[in-house]
């Protein structure tokens, strides 16, 4: 298990190798074996592999290659529906449709989804999340028609791996990990702690094309500004995001 853990590199480049039904069912039961609150397992996964299927997500992922590559896509979702309804079936006080709820099945659908990442690592299998899932939740519960109370949080492409990919780098686990109460770093020590990753992440992004030529002709010389540019995680792109995640959520009753 430390083995396994210590070696996860995300995969994004798949062969055409299927995953069979039974081995889909195996990996699925893993998830549905990961602790979830109150026992209350309040997530679900949507399977796809139908080719048209992948290609209507795969435009909303952003256009992500790996979409189509994969033989298997999960759509993790935060999901108080079912809990709802057997709450209604039987005549019972209604709740979990707030803000809680959603937070609650976000938590049991991630875990979930690492629980069946890392059996699906075991076997050979690569894994890639897929944070896409967020920036076009509205959309996605559209072409899923996922009911009221069911809400996606992360996505997973899962097949045979067609790469190697190295390592990435971490930060040091002194500052990932607090001792009784959190330590604030100092600037020199902020410094000190991103300076591998600062020199990695450069020279991955450089090595790209045409992420080289954005960069260059933007002026961008640091990973932080790049981090923060129109090219990756701008802040207005952040705000429409987080306005469609709050309405959406309103609309799927997960707010108040
Ligand atoms: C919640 C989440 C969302 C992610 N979204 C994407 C994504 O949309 N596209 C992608 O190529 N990788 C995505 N990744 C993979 C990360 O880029 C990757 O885990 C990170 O760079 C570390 O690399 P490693 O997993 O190979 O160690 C995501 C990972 C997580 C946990």
């Amino acid at each position: 298990m430390f083995k396994l853990a210590n070696s996860h590199r995300s995969i994004r480049s798949f062969t055409s190798q299927n995953i069979d039904d039974a081995l889909l069912n195996d990996l699925l039961l893993t998830g549905l074996r990961s602790s979830s609150s109150g026992n209350m397992q309040t997530w679900s996964v949507i399977v796809t592999r139908d080719e048209a299927q992948k290609r209507n997500l795969y435009e909303l992922h952003g256009e992500q290659q790996m979409v189509l590559e994969a033989p298997l896509v999960l759509t993790f979702c935060a999901d108080v529906f079912r809990m709802r309804e057997w709450i209604r079936v039987n005549n019972s006080k209604q709740s979990f449709d707030d803000l809680l709820g959603f937070l609650t099945g976000t938590v049991d659908a991630t875990i979930a989804a690492q629980t069946i990442s890392l059996t699906a690592e075991s076997i050979g299998l690569g894994i890639c999340y897929m944070g896409t899932t967020w920036w076009a939740a509205d959309q996605i519960i559209e072409l899923l028609e996922l009911p009221q109370g069911v809400f996606p949080v992360t996505s997973l492409v899962i097949g045979h791996p067609a790469e190697n990919p190295p390592l990435r780098d971490r930060l040091p686990i002194e500052v990932m990990v607090h001792q009784e109460k959190y330590q604030r770093l100092s600037d020199a020590e902020i410094r000190a702690a991103h300076a591998d990753r600062e020199e990695k992440a450069w020279a991955r992004y450089n090595a790209i094309e045409s992420v080289r030529t954005k960069i260059a002709d933007a002026g961008i010389t640091k990973v932080t500004d790049y981090y923060t540019s129109d090219f990756k995680y701008p802040k207005a792109l952040h705000q429409r995001i987080s306005k469609m995640l709050m309405a959406t959520l309103q609309a799927q009753g997960l707010w108040l």
